[in-house]
């Protein structure tokens, strides 16, 4: 199941207000897919064909810069980001594990998928965010989760959805009510250079 629900509607005037405001030579890639990214959250395949179409920058340069930077996305993204750390101490305490648990809960079995259908939330492979003692570790949105075992997580991504007014396609209500041992965010988590994983 691919994310092409999800795409944008995106607004070609935008764009071209965009280069007309940024510039249209090589020099312009990032600053307009930073612009395309925070109007989209990622980078609709339409507004790069049309940066493409409008300014002297090939297909090519425009594609290299956008995954050559770990902050540009090409798939369209959940309202809520779930970022699971994969660094050495969370590969050991069961990363994995969290990655199965929490794809369970959001119906996700592509592998090409990262998004839940509904569009709430996408899972995220990163590397060390740099609470290892606390690990295996997952941030919800901007709440970091310590100490995680598959269940617990399914549980803290149960209470944030219901905190946030989100349903989770893959939820079969199992341990809705489930309060005490749950896992509770430990901080807000601060926005660290992460390298693509
Ligand atoms: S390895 Fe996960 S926080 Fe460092």
């Amino acid at each position: 199941m691919t994310n092409q629900s999800l795409e944008a509607t995106v607004d070609p005037e935008l764009v071209r207000k965009w280069i007309s405001e940024i510039g249209s030579d090589s020099t312009a890639a990032v600053p307009l897919l930073q612009a395309i990214q925070t109007e989209y959250r990622y980078l609709p395949r339409k507004a790069m064909d049309l940066v493409v179409g409008n300014t002297s920058i090939t297909a090519s340069q425009l594609f290299g810069v956008a995954t050559f930077y770990a902050q540009f996305r090409l798939r369209p993204v959940g309202r809520h980001l779930i970022r699971v750390c994969h660094g050495t101490a969370c590969h050991v305490g069961g990363a994995d594990r969290l990655d199965t648990a929490i794809k369970q809960i959001l119906d996700i079995h592509d592998p090409d998928q990262d998004t839940a259908i509904n569009g709430s939330y996408t899972i995220e492979k990163v590397a060390c965010i740099g609470c290892c003692s606390l690990a295996p570790v997952m941030v919800v949105g901007e709440d970091t989760f310590p100490n995680l075992k598959g269940a617990d997580a399914q549980r803290s991504l149960q209470k944030h959805a219901k905190a946030h007014n989100e349903v989770l396609p893959g939820d079969t209500g199992k341990d809705k009510d489930a309060g005490e041992g749950d896992a509770a965010p430990a901080k807000k988590s601060k926005k660290t250079a992460e390298a693509r994983p």
